[in-house]
């Protein structure tokens, strides 16, 4: 009943503005699907918490299933669902589809408890998020293998899991937890090393900008420095709130909000290098054209005006590209609608359950704290501050530590000890700071991909994609072929 007066009270306030977007603060969420799939939505009875035996609460949880390749020989390939909407679209696109056609695999996608319609709990409580972490995800693949195994008769057959970024460490983890069901895994841009204090991030998006213009992560850092002089000065708000289109008057009253501010604004730019020419339109993405030379051609173009107002006329180009009417950088609103319980609430299909994992598992904060980088203004208080402000007062920085370290010694970070695992990794994404770049043995195989943004290798292959990434599949397909002859 809470929740429904608080969804009218919502769907009110997004009308009234009529601008609100899934973009930018929750850019590391998969697009919500398109509704036009003809890949029917199918339901698996799932246990609600895996570590405790006497607890027999059970939930639906979501999958899909491409059985169109399917060979009695041939593997089953199990993608691993994320923080977001489980996307249909991939059940008939992208690589693994098309090593699918090859080996006569079985296709299945397991969504992520938690995320889009797989739903375990009655609310987003911080009480009931309790039992979203990696481990309960992980728990969730085996027991959908074991079940479907016995129900589809798949006993014979050898299962590959494939994971992109957050999936992509679940295929690897779940390889290495459960050695008996997954036969090997492709953990594509996985970030395997959990981190407070990810300042590398935009230490790497200095250097992607700098690939086609040395001088381009200059600019970048001389106008956010103008910005954040323009800052110092409520005169100056108004032209702020119409230079960037926000979607309310920019008001800062606290650290947070000017902070919350500035990693808004920079979050446009880092997600131009983190996708950089991703061919990721099949999920109904808009921002592809837009891309780290797009924004650099920007900023080295005099006629703009100052480096500022290039930077501007950057964040205003890729606002027309998604169709952005503003930018909504208004803390307290966002603090509002992450701490929203219901399934129905504004970040609901993942935001609030991602800052959540980040919190109490990850860290992954992309802190401005690193000197070799453009932006400035929020630094990794900021973002520990957001876990408390969110959840409430225990998910404080000494909790956010030790569960950090708790997810290091469980999974091994960087020296995670197994086999069978291939790590592609594009070395434009920043993410691959996080990941193992170089292979450990030969079973557990880098594959470093130059001038690849994140998840490339995933997506449909296209004539303007980066050179490496037909050898990056081939390759891969050749170890997955060696592996399964094992
Ligand atoms: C499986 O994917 C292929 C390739 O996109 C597609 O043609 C086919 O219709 C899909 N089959 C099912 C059952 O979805
Ligand atoms: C940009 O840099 C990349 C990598 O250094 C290079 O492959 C590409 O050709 C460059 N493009 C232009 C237009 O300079
Ligand atoms: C990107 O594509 C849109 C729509 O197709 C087009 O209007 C725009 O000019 C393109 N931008 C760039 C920088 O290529
Ligand atoms: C700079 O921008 C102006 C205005 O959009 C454009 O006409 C011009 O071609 C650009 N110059 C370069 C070198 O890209
Ligand atoms: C985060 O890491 C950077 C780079 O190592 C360091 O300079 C900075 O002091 C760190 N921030 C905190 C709060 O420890
Ligand atoms: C690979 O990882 C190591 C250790 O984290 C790091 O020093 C090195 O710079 C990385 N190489 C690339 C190409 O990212």
């Amino acid at each position: 009943m809470a929740c429904m007066q608080l969804l009218l009270l919502l769907c009110l306030l997004v009308s009234l503005c009529n601008c609100y977007r899934m973009f930018g603060r929750f850019s590391r969420i998969p697009p919500e699907p398109q509704s036009d799939s003809a890949v029917q939505d199918q339901w698996f009875e799932q246990k609600l918490d895996h570590f405790r035996g006497a607890d027999t609460r059970v939930w639906k949880q979501r999958f899909y299933v491409n059985d169109s390749f399917t060979h009695s020989d041939g593997p089953v390939f199990l993608m691993i669902g994320g923080e977001g909407s489980a996307n249909p679209a991939w059940m008939t696109h992208g690589t693994w589809i098309t090593f699918a056609e090859k080996m006569g695999a079985l296709c299945l996608l397991l969504e992520h408890r938690f995320y889009g319609k797989s739903h375990p709990t009655k609310d987003l409580s911080v009480d009931n998020l309790r039992y979203l972490s990696s481990r309960q995800a992980l728990a969730d693949l085996a027991h959908f293998q074991t079940v479907m195994t016995e129900k589809l008769g798949l006993g014979k057959r050898k299962w590959i899991v494939f994971g992109g970024s957050y999936p992509g460490c679940l295929a690897a983890w779940y390889r290495l937890k459960f050695p008996h069901l997954a036969h090997a895994a492709v953990a594509s841009s996985a970030p395997v090393q959990a981190k407070l204090n990810f300042s590398e991030y935009l230490d790497v998006v200095q250097s992607s900008l700098a690939r086609n213009d040395s001088d381009c992560p200059n600019k970048f850092k001389v106008a956010s420095a103008t910005l954040i002089q323009l800052l110092n000065f409520v005169e100056n708000y108004e032209k702020i709130t119409s230079d960037f289109r926000l979607c309310q008057p920019l008001e800062i009253n606290t650290k947070m909000d000017r902070a919350f501010f500035l990693d808004t604004i920079a979050e446009y730019i880092m997600d131009v290098v983190q996708y950089n020419n991703d061919n990721r339109e099949f999920e109904g993405v808009k921002t592809t054209n837009i891309t780290i030379q797009v924004v650099c051609g920007i900023m080295a173009n005099e006629s703009w005006g100052s480096p500022y107002d290039r930077y501007v006329e950057v964040i205003r180009t890729i606002l027309k590209a998604t169709g952005e009417k503003c930018i909504e950088a208004s803390y307290k609103k966002y603090v509002e609608e992450m701490r929203s319980s219901c399934w129905e609430g504004p970040a609901a299909s993942g935001g609030r359950q991602w800052m959540y994992q980040t919190c109490t598992e990850f860290g992954y904060f992309q802190s401005s704290d690193s000197s070799s980088q453009p932006f400035s203004g929020f630094p990794l208080s900021y973002h520990v501050q957001q876990c408390t402000d969110i959840y409430g007062n225990e998910f404080n920085l000494a909790m956010i530590t030790g569960a950090i370290q708790q997810t290091v010694e469980n999974y091994g970070g960087l020296n995670i000890e197994s086999s069978r695992i291939v790590f592609p990794n594009g070395l434009i994404d920043p993410w691959h700071a996080l990941g193992i770049n170089t292979s450990l043995g030969t079973d557990i195989v880098a594959i470093p991909m130059q001038d690849a943004a994140h998840c490339a290798d995933m997506y449909p292959a296209r004539p303007e994609e980066p050179f490496v990434l037909p050898a990056v599949r081939k390759l891969v397909y050749e170890l997955l072929t060696k592996w399964l002859q094992l």
